[in-house]
């Protein structure tokens, strides 16, 4: 095809890391391989932004993008690299041709939920079946730039399946730390298939991630969303969202919560298009978790200015059985920026929600349905006008969890169970 592209970049001005605490002021060099403030602990974020912006020609070159099959432009995530850290050749972008993923109307569920506009970002629909990959992306190429021979991440599945797939694309060793015995099987098969280490620790995901973040291995560079090159990739999400608005923003921006990186990802994004001038408004974001596991939700509703742990965080959704997020802090910041509100729901309440998703045809993993769960209660409780514009973000694929839908349609669906698999390794 005889598509030529203006490719050249607008120039960037501005890309290194900074603390997230506002009052610390420390900066990084934005390849400098740290992931907290050396200073007072918190965590980074890299400040990327162009020189200046042809908001029209931008978004217009963006678009433009899609046309190409290039890997640096096929990709969803890379299409926006002007708001991208690092200047990477081309050649180096470890890529598996991510985003560009559908934004689906939801009908049935609209209904149910008693609003009236309702759309779904199926982030599932990613080449492993959840956004990580979209963070994934950027943080695997920063760890091949930096030279980094190995990776690792804890996970509740998804971002050990996403890590798997893309260390193995970039030749690079893949470690996951998962909480044995709560991971999905899709999930630790995909990790399996993509060759990674797994490593089952006995305890939550909390525990994973203090035992991972505990090791001080220099040869050993981390992807949990508390690196802020996951971040930056995960943003472009909401790009793209809004591209397929027509960069007309949607009233409520309704996310499920769990590590809470995706949140602070998204709320970052809203922050700098507006910053840029390529919105005029910023969507209340809703972040929704699961009752279980609903640290953020209690300290929102208490008004307490601290996140208190949840101990034994218990959840049908998996992928967000987190008692101790990591990105509190941002995510917190994300919804007062915005004028949302923190939630929760129950697992009946994720159920119901996540059969109603099904019935439109869409499908995704109970984690994800936590969304419609929520516009739901809100558009009961009147929260929600029933004409608002509203966007939720199903973050997994329907066939991450294929033993939750076997059991939930009952007895007659239900296959003799294999013994476990002895191929991984207990710490
Ligand atoms: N939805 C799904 C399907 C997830 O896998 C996760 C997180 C979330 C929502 C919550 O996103 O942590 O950014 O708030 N999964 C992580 C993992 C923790 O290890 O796969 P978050």
């Amino acid at each position: 095809m005889g598509v030529t592209l203006n490719d050249s970049v607008a120039p960037k001005t501005t890309a290194y890391l900074r603390c997230s605490a506002g009052d610390c002021g420390t900066t990084l060099d934005l390849h400098e391989r740290a992931l907290a403030c050396p200073k007072c602990g918190e965590l980074l974020e890299a400040v990327i932004g162009p020189d200046h912006v042809d908001a029209r020609e931008l978004k217009r070159r963006w678009l433009e993008r899609r046309l190409s099959y290039a890997p640096h432009n096929a990709s969803g995530v890379w299409r926006f690299r002007e708001f991208l850290p690092g200047d990477y050749p081309q050649h180096a972008i470890v890529t598996l041709a991510e985003g560009n993923v559908p934004l689906v109307p939801g009908r049935k569920a609209a209904e149910w939920a008693g609003v009236k506009r309702l759309w779904f970002k199926h982030l599932g629909w990613n080449p492993t079946g959840s956004f990580k990959d979209l963070g994934m992306t950027a943080g695997m190429t920063e760890a091949k730039f930096i030279g980094a021979k190995a990776v690792a991440c804890a996970s509740t599945g998804n971002t050990a399946a996403s890590l798997a797939a893309y260390a193995a694309r970039a030749g690079l060793t893949g470690r996951v730390y998962l909480p044995a015995g709560q991971a999905s099987a899709n999930k630790l098969a995909q990790a399996l298939d993509f060759g990674a280490e797994i490593v089952q620790i006995e305890g939550s995901f909390d525990d994973a991630l203090e035992t991972l973040l505990g090791k001080s291995d220099p040869e050993l560079y981390f992807l949990n969303s508390i690196n802020p090159f996951r971040i930056e990739g995960q943003k472009t999400a909401m790009f793209e969202l809004l591209e397929q608005l027509g960069w007309d923003p949607p009233d409520y921006l309704v996310v499920p919560g769990g590590n809470l990186g995706n949140s602070s990802a998204f709320g970052k994004a809203f922050r700098e298009l507006k910053q840029y001038g390529l919105i005029d408004r910023i969507p209340r974001i809703v972040i929704v978790q699961a009752a279980g596991a609903n640290p953020l939700a209690r300290m929102w509703s208490s008004g307490a200015k601290q996140l208190l742990a949840v101990e034994k965080p218990e959840t049908v959704a998996t992928a967000i059985r987190i008692g101790n997020p990591r990105s509190w802090k941002k995510a917190v910041n994300a919804v007062t920026l915005s004028g949302g509100l923190v939630m929760d729901v129950t697992d009946e309440e994720i159920g119901d929600a996540k059969s109603m998703i099904g019935r439109d045809g869409i499908g995704c993993e109970p984690a994800s349905a936590t969304t419609l769960a929520g516009i739901r209660k809100l558009a009961a409780t009147g929260q929600i006008d029933r004409e608002a514009t509203i966007a939720a973000v199903l973050t997994g694929h329907a066939l991450k969890d294929t033993d939750y839908i076997i059991e939930a349609h009952g007895p007659k669906t239900r296959r003799k169970r294999e013994p476990e698999s002895a191929t991984v390794a207990v710490q």
